[in-house]
């Protein structure tokens, strides 16, 4: 059995997807839909360990991770079990933490998200499930994407658009608040998903 299979193991989950334990070398770094991220202490690798509902994403997600395996703006992978992906750690902030704690991002960011997602594109890929969670920018000002799942998936995905527009129409103007109560994100994310912010269509 691998470190990181024991190291899954370890991890205890209740009836409602709450973690209650797990190994003392992990740090739980995030908690998506489908997973659990955590950083494996002392090192430059996380574990993604998905929900016993989300388990037959972690082959999809690994096959996309290895197809984008030569583009710097993706973390690399490691290993991937029937449940878990190990990958680079990503140190950085998501582009919500630096909407919440005050940290510019800037045009530059934006044309490099641009560029990283142009990329995969040319890699055959489809980006998708693009939003605030899933884009980090380094403590070097670099642009790393992660959660590339959904990258195959044929439908056109609106959210980076959306985003973009968002950033041009309000983020840049001078009257916009450069730090963001978490609560006014999650609101705003609530009433886009329900397709409620006029020529913001998903
Ligand atoms: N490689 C990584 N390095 C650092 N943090 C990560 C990494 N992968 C994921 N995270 C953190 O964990 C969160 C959830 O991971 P994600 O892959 O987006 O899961 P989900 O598919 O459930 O949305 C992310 O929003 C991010 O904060
Ligand atoms: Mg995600």
């Amino acid at each position: 059995m691998s470190i990181y299979q024991e190291l899954v193991q370890s991890i205890v989950v209740n009836k409602k997807n709450r973690l209650i334990d797990f190994h003392p070398s992990m740090q739980l770094v995030g908690t998506g839909r489908s997973a659990f991220v955590f950083r494996i202490k002392f090192s430059n690798k996380a574990m993604k360990v998905f929900f016993s509902n989300f388990e037959h994403i972690a082959k999809e997600e690994a096959e996309i991770y290895l197809s984008l395996k030569d583009i710097q703006y993706f973390p690399r992978i490691y290993e991937a079990g029937a449940n878990y992906l190990v990958m680079d750690y990503v140190e950085g902030n998501t582009l919500f933490d630096c909407l919440t704690n005050g940290r510019l991002i800037t045009e530059a960011h934006i044309e490099e998200i641009d560029y990283a997602l142009s990329l995969a594109t040319d890699a055959g890929l489809n980006p998708s499930d693009i939003h605030l969670r899933n884009i980090l920018i380094t403590p070097d000002n670099r642009v790393k994407l992660i959660d590339v799942a959904r990258y195959r998936q044929k439908k056109d995905c609106k959210q980076w658009s959306n985003l973009k527009k968002a950033h041009r129409q309000f983020y840049q103007k001078r009257f916009f608040w450069k730090k963001v109560p978490s609560s006014f994100l999650i609101g705003v994310a609530f009433l886009y998903k329900k397709g409620l912010i006029p020529s913001y269509r998903l």
